[in-house]
């Protein structure tokens, strides 16, 4: 939710800056702008709309070469998105500029005080107070560092900032709390960012920062204080991808390349992790077997399709450990009163590390004295440094707004997790997990195959392009499948969808149903689950009755189905659980298909950003 980016050194800075915030547009795209100091001026270009306005601007309106720069992409809370309100936001005399990802919550307090005092304010967001009291602060120490200081000391809420002004022209100065900052360090040259793929390109050395700290840059230097002025603690590490994960490889969009890179991404989220005996060896978990033998409860928390892993792994948490699983959306958890204790596990799932209804469920879940394991695909994020264990998935970066490779290994780390516990706890015969985890190593290829019948599922999206609305059932793992294929629809064909528990249809949903209504059915397996099979046969034959037109994803062989679906697409037969891992596949394949014809921008659906890093 909004990217940012700073560079200090020797290159065209505003290249630098303008290059990455093209890798950072996915976090939002209702407005970009551009800072630079030259000549000890700064010099601002902004626009609403996407990065493109912005570059026109610029090659309409250049602005002169500089060493140091800030660039923002907004996904706007306060203030609708126009040129006004685009970041970077500016003093009166023009000496500070700020760029801002978060919510200032006492700002409408902050703003008034300054209107007291005679500062005029240009625009109607939260961030443009911060650019004032940098303003009012600087004349008093003569340092941006320590101005910094000072403003943050005065805010509440979430406010990750950088700033730059022509007081100081080689300095750049950042600030975090609870959104992302990384810094990119180079040779005669640093960066800071959202995330590293903003910067990729120049390093892969990097430094994680922590909560309620200040880094001040410039070319050669990197110095990180806390917010009290004290020295502070921070991370290194080394990028482990490269700028070409980032890219779309000959793809006409990210999200298909994303969905073609499933294979690889559940095969990276398995490695290492399965021994040659059968056994799950995961030397990267941080819960003691001791500890994990006390568990007695396993409660998954997430948001939107990482919460549809989290349904999926209380399926694989109650059917493998025997143990009491609940999911549940973080935003309601959060203010809810959960019942947990020391003995309770709570799965915080987020392919960011950074969606702030999420982090606020994991604060309020650790209040409560419970163990908290992070699922997330983001080395460095705050998810991660916040949990106390942490199982990383290796989907690689995700770069278009909904998630597809990030889903199906959430998935895998669900069930790896699940069958881990039972491992320990000694629940499940060995060779039990033995053979499920075989199972999870010949999924890739299974996805593979699905990934085949691709040219089959965009004929059947295109047939559906004016539907009215898009209804998906699915029983156990199906469930799940169902609600996430009607997010994708929703979120890339903004078409009206509904997920539903097939046994559900008859307690009220089926009134629905009109002559040719399209339902997708996510059809469990007749070889595994004979008893679920009949009942979503009896469940299509009811929609059936009522004029429905009804797509099945059901297991190659399945001819039963074939005699009452109008369309089958063909799955791999595979176990019930992992099931969601094949019949995902069709279901984005399917919504990004009507998005396409539909016209939409498949990549950056309209209000949507990636990260949602407001709650
Ligand atoms: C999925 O397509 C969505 N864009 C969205 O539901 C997303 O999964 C949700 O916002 C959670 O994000 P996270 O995994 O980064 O926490």
């Amino acid at each position: 939710m909004c990217g940012i980016v700073g560079y200090v050194g020797s290159k065209q800075a505003l290249s630098v800056v303008v290059d990455g915030l093209r890798r950072l547009e996915y976090r939002g795209y209702d407005s970009a702008g551009v800072a630079v100091v030259s000549e000890n001026k700064l010099k601002v270009r902004k626009k609403a709309g996407k990065l493109t306005k912005l570059e026109s601007l610029l090659g309409d309106d250049p602005l002169p070469s500089s060493t140091c720069a800030i660039g923002h992409t907004r996904w706007a809370t306060h203030g609708i998105p126009n040129d006004i309100n685009a970041h970077p936001h500016l003093d009166q005399d023009q000496k500070f500029a700020v760029i801002h990802n978060g919510i200032i919550e006492n700002f409408a307090q902050l703003r008034a005080e300054l209107e007291a005092t005679g500062t005029n304010l240009a625009s109607d967001t939260d961030t443009e107070v911060v650019a004032h009291l940098l303003a009012s602060e600087y004349p008093k120490t003569k340092s941006l560092t320590k101005a910094m200081q000072q403003v943050v000391s005065r805010l509440r809420g979430a406010f990750t900032l950088v700033a730059i002004s022509s007081e100081e022209p080689d300095l750049l100065v950042g600030a975090r709390r609870n959104s992302p900052l990384v810094v990119g360090r180079g040779i005669g040259e640093n960066f800071l960012a959202s995330d590293v793929s903003a910067f990729i390109s120049h390093t892969k050395s990097a430094i994680e920062l922590g909560q309620d700290q200040i880094v001040e840059l410039t070319s050669e230097s990197i110095k990180i204080i806390n917010f009290d002025g004290s020295d502070a603690l921070f991370k290194e590490y080394e990028i482990d991808w490269d700028i070409s994960a980032a890219e779309k490889g000959g793809y006409e969009l990210f999200m298909l390349k994303e969905i073609a890179e499933q294979p690889q991404a559940v095969r990276d989220t398995l490695a290492g992790r399965i021994n040659e005996k059968g056994i799950l060896n995961f030397s990267d978990f941080q819960i003691s077997d001791e500890t994990i033998k006390e568990i007695k409860k396993v409660v998954f928390i997430a948001c939107g399709t990482a919460f549809h892993a989290g349904l999926i792994g209380k399926y694989a948490v109650e059917r493998w450990t025997r143990l009491p699983s609940e999911a549940e959306i973080a935003s309601e958890f959060r203010y809810r009163d959960p019942i947990l204790d020391k003995e309770s596990l709570v799965v915080a799932i987020s392919q960011s590390g950074e969606t702030m209804d999420t982090l606020m469920a994991v604060k309020h879940a650790k209040e409560q004295g419970a163990k908290v394991l992070a699922i997330t695909n983001t080395q460095g994020s705050t998810l991660g440094r916040e949990a106390d264990a942490v199982l990383y998935t290796r989907a690689g970066p995700e770069v278009a707004v909904a998630s597809t490779k990030a889903f199906l290994t959430q998935v895998v780390a669900v069930e790896l997790l699940a069958l881990y516990l039972a491992q320990v706890k000694a629940v499940t015969q060995t060779s039990e997990i033995k053979k499920v985890l075989e199972d999870i190593l010949d999924m890739s290829h299974a996805i593979d195959v699905v990934l085949d019948t691709m040219p089959q599922v965009k004929e059947i999206a295109e047939k559906y392009k004016s539907a009215k609305s898009i209804l998906f059932i699915g029983r156990q793992a199906g469930y799940p499948v169902a609600l996430e294929g009607a997010l994708k629809l929703k979120e890339l064909a903004y078409m009206h969808a509904e997920g539903f528990a097939a046994g559900e249809l008859k307690h009220g949903p089926i009134a629905l149903i009109e002559a040719g209504s399209p339902v997708i059915v996510i059809v469990p397996s007749l070889e595994h689950d004979p008893i679920l099979h009949e009942k979503i046969i009896s469940n299509i034959q009811e929609v059936k009755a009522r004029g429905a037109s009804v797509v099945a994803l059901a297991e190659a062989g399945d001819e039963v189905v074939s005699l009452y679906a109008d369309q089958v697409i063909r799955l791999p037969k595979v176990p019930s659980l992992l099931q969601p891992l094949v019949a995902t596949v069709p279901l984005q394949v399917f919504a990004a298909q009507l998005a396409k014809v539909k016209g939409h921008d498949v990549d950056q659906p309209r209000n949507l950003a990636k990260s949602v890093t407001v709650e």
